[in-house]
């Protein structure tokens, strides 16, 4: 294995790949990096880069947003030429977002072996478009490197070769035991001793009017316990827009790097979210967490960590929140290779390739 290609896209992606590269270029193996540009704000990508210390993509596709058909057929036609003309030996994909699957289906086609970082992962949720995109990943992939146990179970039940099938630990958490030391000395910027964290994006909860609407006012009712910071997603600012909907309650922050983020998620009462990647971080931080989703691809964080699923629950989210306020919360443990060296592990398994 001499020459390895990156593609990312999203937000996550960028956390995950970070220690990637990191770890492959150590072993002086060589690498590209192509950044699809589903996300392309600066606060949704270019700090990311910069705090991360991830070099410059050597490729922008520029490809923005979209339909989910448009988006990932517009990265798939701009990233087949690439593949052609630099010619990996190998492709590695991260996570669950559309530039995912899209560049998974470009290599299988061109007969380049693909790597999926953080296979495995399933909510049983077909209506969740991550959930497609992990299924259909996983069953192109030439190798899977899964981050908890629970992940090599589903692959070998769907048929997955075991000799493809590598548990390698958290790439994620590489990154935040990366970071922590410069988040834990961030300036408190003005906000309050005690808070909730809040974040939302996934379509299931933003897109509806009556399901924003619901959860905002469960947020309402929290911030007359427990002040409030919530950094809002651009999906989910626009729809605040269209739908109408008054936030004079919370106060809106825009998206927050990842340092400064991390910082907050750190010194958080609570946080309550519909992330994926979040649920990990709190687990890993032993911060509560509640989740507003009924169900998710990462059971280790409820079954060991600090995540509850509260679903659409409005009284579960209200009786979890005065657990939290009386300081009965859950408490959890790290899952097993959780430990900051998940990117080696993949670095050294495609060394020996
Ligand atoms: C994507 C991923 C989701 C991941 C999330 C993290 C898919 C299917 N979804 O969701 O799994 O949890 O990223 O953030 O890939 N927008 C901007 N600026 C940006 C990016 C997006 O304004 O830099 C707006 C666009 O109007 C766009 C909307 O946000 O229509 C949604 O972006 P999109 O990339 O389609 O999906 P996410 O909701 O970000």
């Amino acid at each position: 294995m001499n020459h390895i290609l990156h593609v990312v896209g999203a937000r996550p992606n960028f956390v995950k790949a970070a220690p990637v590269l990191r770890a492959i270029r150590k072993r002086g193996l060589r690498q590209t990096l192509v950044h699809t540009g589903q996300h392309y704000d600066r606060n949704m990508s270019d700090v990311f880069f910069t705090q991360l210390e991830i070099p410059e993509p050597d490729v922008n596709l520029g490809v923005k947003s979209g339909t989910h058909a448009s988006q990932t057929a517009e990265i798939m036609r701009s990233f087949e030429p690439v593949v052609l003309e630099s010619k990996p030996d190998m492709v590695l994909v991260y996570g669950d977002v559309n530039s995912t699957v899209a560049a998974a289906l470009v290599c299988s086609k061109l007969l380049v072996p693909v790597g999926h970082v953080e296979a495995g992962l399933r909510s049983f949720d077909r209506t969740m478009p991550e959930e497609i995109n992990r299924i259909v990943t996983d069953r192109l992939a030439d190798i899977l490197f899964t981050p908890s146990e629970d992940g090599d179970t589903n692959l070998l039940h769907e048929g997955v070769p075991r000799e493809r099938i590598h548990l390698v630990g958290n790439v994620m958490i590489d990154s935040l035991i990366q970071l922590l030391p410069a988040a834990k000395s961030c300036p408190k910027n003005g906000f309050p001793d005690r808070y909730a964290l809040v974040t939302l994006h996934r379509p299931s909860n933003v897109d509806d009017v009556d399901s924003l609407r619901a959860i905002l006012d469960s947020l309402t009712n929290v911030s007359k316990e427990l002040s409030i910071i919530f950094p809002v997603h651009p999906r989910t600012r626009q729809r605040l827009a269209e739908f109408g909907i008054d936030t004079q309650n919370l106060k809106l922050l825009d998206p927050i790097p990842y340092i400064e983020f991390l910082s907050l998620q750190s010194r958080a009462a609570v946080v309550i979210t519909d992330s994926g990647g979040i649920q990990e971080e709190t687990t890993y931080l032993g911060v509560p967490c509640l989740t507003l989703r009924r169900n998710t691809e990462r059971p280790i964080t409820v079954t060991l960590g600090t995540n509850i699923l509260v679903g659409d629950d409005r009284e579960g989210l209200a009786t979890e929140m005065e657990k939290i306020l009386e300081g009965k919360q859950k408490k959890g443990l790290r899952p097993p290779l959780w430990d900051g060296y998940a990117g080696d592990r993949i670095a050294g398994i495609l060394q020996k390739m």
